[in-house]
């Protein structure tokens, strides 16, 4: 029998460096993890994805890999990532890990094998190398920019130059060449051997680069197309996204991991749009799963969550596929401060301590009805460690401390992405809030955390854990996850929707809501008013 648990899981990310410290180095660490998964369990979620553990440099928090078999020292050793692996398993609990395909980092042994052989040599085919512009081939090949900022080219002493869509430290691979793909499908099945359920696939809709690199002076960071700016235009795409050539590499990956047993997965980051373009990820011999960041950036508007809702659906029933809906990741800012901008003002990147701050409260109020309201959708969904905490973005962290290249990359114009990655507080007492057993923590933590620990929310109702265990286990009890939704008449500044006997309610607006006569509450984001009606900023989840 084919398993097919992914089509309604609920994942959680969990972002290694961040997640548990097991040592006191102030790094998070596979061992912080294995300890940890008791907790994931107890939350409800059914499987988890690991972000990058692999040996790096670190230049972009691990997606800069240097050998796709192994574990970096900071994090543990392949030993640990089997008992992890193992553990979860025992809890009943899927582990997916993060392949890095587009790019490797430049400590890859590749990549120093290619710079040592010189233009021309097969080892140099493996990236994509190139002779400069100009009389002595001292400009860049082409005028694309990198992701991060600057030419996406770099040149090397012999005088050739290589492409990175990211940082300097991560040249592309060339997915023309053979043997990257024999790489990459024997890197699969490394991984599948050790037991693990599926792969999250970085830019995967990068792989694959138009021939002859046509000329394309759109500056990347600000078109967007990818994590820092939000998704690519609707339109022919640009020559480095979302070529055709890639869906081939999917369906070769998909056939390896179809003689595995169990029900081994794979969901693509694909920043693309619109969802008939995402869909095409998904199709039945292609990828499982791909994020619906059309939904993660829609603003906090009825029609406009309606319309991203109803496209999503529609174009991944076309293709046989559930929606994979996502609100936080560790590239983006958490939806808890997302949303407590206003809503024309909502933006994608980082927040910095000169930048207009939020309104905490309101950001966590909407964010816990939208998260509500995300749950009871069909398809699956994703977590991001600490927004079942209710955490903000630090958004005052001196800029001293932030280590995401798009910062210097971008000229110090993007603030970048640390302020979602800082390590999670789990105990308001202890030192580093619990993440280590030192008061140690790669980036700062605000003092604000203790208020969010684990232990100050256990137990607590209306806490922000409380609900998303409470929506979790419900969510499986009244099967939302593999439901279908039919709209129901609601005021313009609301959205309701039925999924089976659910009924679910969101209101945006200023005036409350009415439930229909006789409904009871299952699940509320906030208190009802006086009257029983649905406040402003509230998901309701009804019976009847
Ligand atoms: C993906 C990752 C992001 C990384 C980039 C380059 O978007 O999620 O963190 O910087 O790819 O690998």
């Amino acid at each position: 029998m084919v398993e097919r648990w992914w089509r309604d899981a609920v994942i959680y990310q969990v972002y290694p460096r961040s997640f548990a410290d097991s040592d006191g180095d102030g790094m998070g660490d596979l061992p912080g993890i294995t300890g940890r998964l008791p907790r994931l369990k107890e939350l409800g979620v059914d499987a988890v994805w690991l972000s990058p553990f692999y040996p790096s440099p670190q230049k972009d928090g691990g997606y800069d890999v240097a050998d796709y078999r192994g574990v970096d020292e900071r994090f543990g050793d392949l030993g640990d990532a089997d008992k992890l692996i193992g553990e979860a398993h025992d809890l009943g609990l899927k582990v997916i890990v993060d392949l890095v395909p587009n790019h490797t980092s430049s400590e890859h042994e590749w990549f120093r094998a290619a710079l040592a052989a010189g233009p021309g040599s097969p080892e140099r085919d493996r990236y994509i190398f190139r002779e400069g512009r100009g009389p002595d081939g001292a400009l860049p090949p082409n005028s694309w920019t990198s992701m991060f900022g600057g030419s996406a080219w770099q040149r090397v002493p012999d005088g050739q130059w290589y492409l990175h869509l990211f940082d300097v430290s991560q040249p592309d691979l060339d997915w023309g060449n053979r043997s990257v793909r024999d790489e990459f499908l024997d890197i699969l099945r490394f991984w599948l051997d050790r037991g693990v359920d599926g792969f999250r696939v970085d830019v995967a809709h990068g792989l694959v680069k138009e021939e002859d690199l046509p000329e394309w002076d759109v500056p990347l960071a600000i078109l967007g197309g990818l994590s820092l700016g939000g998704l690519a235009p609707v339109g022919p795409p640009p020559p480095m996204w979302d070529q055709e050539g890639v869906h081939e590499i999917y369906r070769e990956w998909r056939r390896v991991l179809d003689e595995y047993e169990g029900g081994r997965i794979l969901v693509a980051e694909a920043w693309v749009q619109p969802a008939e373009r995402l869909a095409r990820y998904v199709r039945p011999d292609e990828m499982h799963q791909a994020f619906n960041f059309m939904y993660l950036s829609a603003p906090w508007r009825p029609a406009d969550l309606r319309a991203v809702i109803n496209e999503s659906l529609a174009a991944n029933d076309e293709v046989g596929a559930p929606t994979t809906w996502v609100l936080s990741n560790h590239d983006v800012i958490r939806h808890a401060t997302r949303l407590g901008y206003p809503v024309e003002r909502t933006r994608l990147h980082g927040i910095g301590p000169d930048d207009p701050q939020p309104d905490v409260g309101l950001g966590l109020r909407r964010a816990r009805a939208a998260t509500l309201q995300m749950l009871a959708l069909p398809g699956s969904a994703y977590l991001y460690q600490g927004e079942e905490l209710g955490l903000p973005e630090h958004t005052t962290m001196p800029h001293e401390y932030r280590r995401d290249p798009a910062r210097p990359r971008s000229g110090h114009t993007v603030v970048g992405r640390d302020g979602c990655r800082v390590p999670i507080p789990w105990e308001a007492d202890a030192p580093s809030y619990g993440f280590g057993p030192s008061d140690r923590s790669w980036l700062p933590q605000p003092a604000v955390w203790a208020e969010y620990a684990l232990d100050r929310q256990q137990g607590v109702p209306g806490s922000t854990w409380e609900l998303y265990r409470a929506a979790l286990a419900s969510r499986r009890s009244h099967g939302l996850g593999s439901g279908t939704i039919a709209w129901q008449q609601a005021p313009d500044h609301a959205l309701a929707f039925r999924n089976g006997d659910v009924l679910v309610l969101t209101n945006f607006g200023a005036a409350p809501v009415d439930l229909p006569a006789g409904a009871t509450v299952l699940l509320a984001s906030e208190p009802l008013d006086a009257d029983g009606r649905v406040p402003t900023d509230v998901t309701v989840w009804a019976l009847g």
